[in-house]
């Protein structure tokens, strides 16, 4: 959410911050800005919009080696041209400062920041006690004022500016900051991801190594509650205390954060045709034959501990979340362990009780979510057992968890998670396995389970097979304003997921409820214009689910049946059949999240909708 890049060196810094600006982009995409440091000047261009709405307005040549950018999603203040970053602000220096010291009269500072300030409404008095007035309705302004107050009454330099505004500033944030006659860029970070990237005479930053990976393998992540200086020649970083902090540099696997789009249409798409081989990765090495189990290396638990355990809490946020609660029920009706899922951010507000024999799993692509981060250390605080399953390798969830699972699905840069979420179901069958072959699966059953996985890709194959027919339903149906989504038992969340897609991409009014509640009240909607989509795996509650089927079809709602199962009732019940292959219980969620993904990319294409960056939402959601 919202990208950050910096630049300090010996290339044209326009160049490197518009490149990154690119790479980021999909990380929030409603303004974007550069501020570059030209002739001892800070210069600054911004723009409500996409990244092209900047790139129209800037000059054909901007000279200047340093500087910093910013694409915007919006928290405080509308997407508007003023509201955009960088925020350059001028502080007149206090009347009784010895001015014959000080030839310039005024400060001046450009920011970008990426978070939320809590505590604006307070800094904005201290600010307006001063006479300041920010332009803007940002709490970004806020803070680039707070920090140019200091620098102008106290006369320190900008890296201690910014460490005693810090001092005074209660939320989250990631920034950069730099000011005119300087080619330092000053950055910080608190919950929301800043990493410096190194060069040979030049230094970068940005909130996401993706934009990073161009110029340079080296880097090193900012914690939380570090500054650091980046000069051309390198970096000093230090602690809100001012205490030095040594930093150690890593190599970057760039393979696995570039992305290009390469002929496809669209990121979503390219994601949703990847899943073959980003499943087939996932699997890769972790099924055992010899024992008809799994193996997840990266747990560190060992057997006798994985049977201590006796209860799962699985918490993430959006399609982690759902994609956790199908992890819960897998794990549940495999291994026997009671498993719930629960929203990261609520979980974290409820003062939950930790208990020791209770395993905490937090699921999360990006990694760097903040809410559930923000769980996962509560957890930690508490003294609960914390694992984490993450797609994005060395991101900050990854290196605060005790142990956990990569998902190696590869960047996933379209905003409606697909790649993602089929990696984090088979991450949580493979759990589901091992734990279960540690109690009382026996042999057999985890033979078939560990053979219905590696059948897996080649089965999303065959569903995929089925794009054609899925776009020519989806395009009768993306006229409806409001639709449902219903399943039974472990068919509910992948209903959830199912209309959340939809609704995320193509803006119509989805909703999911288990089969079983359509009676106590949605029912009331159903007509001739609001479809159902009913998702139908083929197991024991086949009969139960085919009488909410009658219900609707008796009310002439619309039904669109999603099945694996071979059942002729469903044909001619429903208005239209979505297939799924027959698999493993197990594989439902997986192979009937394929269809689902396709029907909301057509409608959302049919709609004419803007699928990869869709409107008000984010990749990365790196603010509470
Ligand atoms: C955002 C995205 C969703 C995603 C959720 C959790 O809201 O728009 O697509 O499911 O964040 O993201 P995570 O990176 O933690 O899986």
């Amino acid at each position: 959410m919202c990208g950050i890049i910096a630049y300090t060196g010996k290339q044209t810094a326009s160049t490197v911050l518009l490149q990154g600006l690119k790479q980021l982009e999909y990380r929030g995409y409603d303004s974007a800005g550069i501020s570059v440091l030209s002739r001892g000047k800070l210069r600054t261009w911004k723009a409500a919009g996409k990244l092209e709405a900047l790139l129209h307005l800037l000059p054909t040549k901007i000279s200047g080696k340093s500087g910093i950018g910013h694409t915007r999603w919006a928290t405080h203040g509308a997407p508007s041209d003023l509201n955009a970053h960088p925020h350059s602000v001028t502080v007149s220096l206090p009347d009784d400062q010895n001015r014959s010291n000080n030839p310039e009269s005024t400060v001046t500072i450009s920011l970008v920041h990426n978070g939320i300030i809590e505590n604006s409404e307070q800094l904005l008095q201290q600010l307006q006690d001063q006479q300041l007035q920010p332009q803007s309705e940002t709490d970004s302004e806020i803070l680039a004022l707070t920090i140019a107050s200091i620098k102008s009454q106290q006369s320190v330099s900008l890296l201690e500016a910014c460490r005693l505004a810090l001092l005074q500033v209660h939320g989250t944030y990631g920034i950069a900051a730099m000011e005119p006659d300087s080619s330092d860029i000053i950055l910080a970070r608190n919950g929301s991801p800043v990493i410096i990237g190194i060069g040979e005479g030049e230094m970068f930053a940005a909130s996401d190594a993706s934009a990073l990976s161009r110029h340079t393998r080296e880097v090193t992540h900012l914690e939380d509650g570090e500054l650091a200086c980046l000069t051309p020649d390198g970096y000093q970083v230090q602690s809100l205390n001012a205490q030095p902090s040594i930093k150690t540099a890593i190599t970057l696997d760039v393979q696995s954060i570039n992305h290009q789009l390469g002929d496809y249409a669209h990121f979503m798409h390219k994601e949703i045709l990847e899943q073959p081989a980003t499943i087939a990765r996932t699997l890769s090495g972790r099924l055992d034959h010899r024992f008809n189990t799994s193996h997840l290396g990266g747990l560190n638990l060992d057997a006798r501990e994985l049977l201590d355990i006796k209860r799962i809490k699985l918490l993430g946020c959006g399609s982690a979340y759902y994609a956790a609660q199908s992890g819960a029920d897998m794990i549940e009706s495999l291994a026997r362990i009671p498993g719930d899922a629960e929203p990261a951010a609520e979980f974290r507000y409820r003062n939950p009780l930790i208990e020791r024999d209770t395993l905490y799993i937090v699921v999360s692509q990006s990694g760097e979510t903040y809410d559930t981060l923000a769980a996962a250390r509560e957890i930690k605080r508490k003294g609960g057992k914390l694992l984490g399953i993450v797609n994005s390798v060395g991101s900050t969830i990854a290196r605060e968890v005790d142990g956990g699972v990569y998902m190696h699905a590869g960047p996933e840069v379209s905003v409606a998670s697909t790649k993602a979420y089929s990696s984090m179901l088979v991450v949580f069958a493979l759990l589901a396995l091992q734990l279960a072959r540690i109690r009382d699966l026996s042999p057999q059953q985890g033979a078939h389970i560990v053979q219905a996985l590696e059948d897996l890709p080649q089965l999303i194959e065959e569903t995929l097979a089925q794009e054609e027919m899925i776009k020519t339903v989806a395009a009768s149906y993306a006229d409806v304003s409001s639709a449902f989504f219903v399943g039974r038992t472990s068919a509910y969340p992948i209903a959830l997921e199912g209309a959340q897609k939809l609704k995320e991409i193509s803006y119509i009014h989805a909703e999911a409820y288990p089969a079983s509640e359509l009676k106590h009240g949605p029912l009331a909607l159903i007509s001739p214009t609001t479809p159902t989509l009913v998702v139908l795996p083929d197991n024991d509650l086949l009969e139960k689910s085919l009488s909410a089927l009658e219900e609707i079809k008796a009310r002439q709602g619309p039904l669109i049946a999603l099945t694996n199962s071979p059942d002729k009732r469903i044909p001619k019940l429903a208005d239209h059949v979505l297939k799924a292959p027959q698999c493993h219980p197990i594989l439902h969620p997986m192979v009937m999240a394929i269809p689902l993904q396709l029907f909301a990319y057509h409608c959302a294409l049919a709609l004419g909708r803007d699928v990869d960056q869709p409107r008000n939402l984010a990749k990365s959601v790196t603010v509470e």
